[in-house]
């Protein structure tokens, strides 16, 4: 174990990230002088400043100074087939030449929607936006159509996008009552949106119905994550989805599943695994093979209605410049056709071992840490308690100071390219081997850290 202080730790860990990239530090304040904080994308913008990626090539991506990085982020999901696939890249490349949009329905997007029609099993329709943000606002739009209601409930920790109605509650109410207070995610967001969309905590039926019962009569949908993606990768409870079904048949509303992430839990997404049927979902990343796009679909009754028509005035009007473009068509199509079943256990069966390998290495440093998940995706949780829901994320989260951030910078400075908020995504060109590596270099910075952790944080140590 070093002897050094947790001080000399964390300013040895941010003078190898400058030595590193020195170039990355270049572009960013040449990019500052035209882009707000040198970004345009607060996920993946962190102090003292983001490296740039130059190239990625399959789970391996090398940074402007030429340093190469394992690819733990995937593009928070998207590439699940990693940089350059040869199969995307074809089937891109000949489309290039044919043309990327060519302003008409074209014969790729039935092909695309067939797919995903055969594979995901409550989905009979579906139409394309260009983002997962478009994908979860056109369901509630499509279920506020259909129901003739205007409420929302929706649950604390859940990412769904950055439309309005997605922009509440995502970080939980760190001082609930018996229910959370429902709260706007940032400026800008008209305040009216909080009397249309109301929160319960992730994994406690009991609260969903007390405010289900509580707004009886006016809520639209019930729109979950089938689990907390983008916010600590927390499962949901044995029976908690059947349960939300069954409460959203008692109170006469639609259920929605945003399975823009989770959808690579199966060939047909989280509810496929669980056999628990939404009425509509909202689909995302991985279906556009590594290009922008967003879908949503669901039975076709309910998908019936996009078919507009100016005299019907129960049919909805949906559009968008490049819904369904030729180029995610092909791209999506090459990507979810090698996305089969054997491809889902490979990559399940990494996150299992990522997650082994890391908790035993939180236990040799003696640390009262986890590392959680659900198939290829983990994050690290900074208690040894349960986690089922967003407020005891954050709560240890917050309890642990800087220390994923530090830990973030440390594990880029060791080739380890994860997600800021220390989410561990795995891509179908791992193998056990950049697993192992993953964790040997985990080992390692918790190893170097501790003493930080020590002074810091000295709650997450074993007593
Ligand atoms: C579950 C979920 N829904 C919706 C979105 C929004 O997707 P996009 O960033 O493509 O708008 C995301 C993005 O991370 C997501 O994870």
């Amino acid at each position: 174990m070093s002897s050094w202080t947790g001080t000399e730790i964390i300013e040895d860990i941010e003078a190898r990230y400058l030595e590193r990239t020195g170039k990355s530090r270049e572009f960013h304040e040449r990019a500052e002088q035209y882009l707000p904080g040198g970004e345009t994308r607060e996920s993946i913008s962190y102090k003292p400043y983001t490296t740039f990626m130059d190239h990625g090539q399959g789970c391996r991506v090398w940074d402007v100074d030429g340093n190469e990085y394992v690819d733990f982020l995937g593009n928070f999901t998207s590439l699940v087939h990693g940089h350059c696939d040869a199969d995307v890249m074809e089937a891109v490349r000949a489309q290039t030449e044919k043309g990327c949009i060519l302003g008409s329905t074209s014969a790729l997007q039935a092909e695309h929607a067939k797919i995903l029609c055969d594979r995901t099993p409550s989905v009979d329709m579906v139409r394309y936006g260009n983002s997962g943000t478009e994908a979860t606002q056109w369901a509630i739009r499509a279920a506020r159509a259909v129901t003739g209601k205007d409420m929302l409930l929706k649950f604390e920790g859940c990412y769904h996008g950055t439309h309005d109605d997605a922009k509440v509650s995502v970080v939980p109410d760190l001082d609930p009552g018996e229910l959370p207070e429902p709260q706007l995610e940032g400026l800008g967001i008209p305040k009216s949106t909080l009397q249309d969309v109301v929160v319960a905590p992730f994994n406690d039926l009991d609260a969903a119905e007390k405010v289900l019962k509580m707004h009886e009569g006016k809520i639209a949908a019930v729109l979950a994550e089938p689990f907390l993606a983008s916010l600590g990768v927390i499962a949901p409870k044995p029976g908690y989805l059947k349960g939300l079904r069954d409460l959203a048949d008692k109170y006469d509303t639609l259920l929605i599943f945003d399975e823009v992430q989770s959808f690579r839990m199966s060939t047909g997404g989280y509810q496929k695994h669980e056999n628990v049927m939404p009425d509509l979902t909202a689909l995302g990343k991985l279906i556009g093979g590594g290009y922008p796009v967003g879908a949503f679909g669901g039975r076709r009754e309910l998908m019936d209605r996009f078919d507009y028509d100016p005299t019907r005035p129960d049919s909805i009007n949906h559009s968008g410049t490049f819904n369904g473009n030729e180029i995610t068509m092909v791209a999506g199509i090459a990507s979810m056709n090698k996305f089969d079943e054997e491809a889902v256990r490979h990559i399940n069966s990494l996150g299992e071992r990522l997650r082994e390998g890391c908790n035993a290495a939180i236990r040799s440093q003696g640390l009262k840490m986890q590392v959680i998940g659900v198939g290829s995706l983990s994050n690290i949780i900074y208690t040894d308690q349960e986690v089922s829901n967003a407020h005891a994320f954050a709560m240890a989260y917050i309890g642990a100071m800087e220390l994923q951030k530090w830990l973030h910078l440390e594990l880029m400075n060791r080739g380890l390219y994860t997600a800021k908020r220390g989410e561990f995504i795995i891509s179908t060109p791992m193998s056990e081997q950049e697993i192992d590596r993953c964790v040997d270099e985990f080992t390692g910075t918790l190893e170097f850290m501790r003493p930080y952790i020590s002074a810091a944080a000295p709650h997450l140590l074993v007593d």
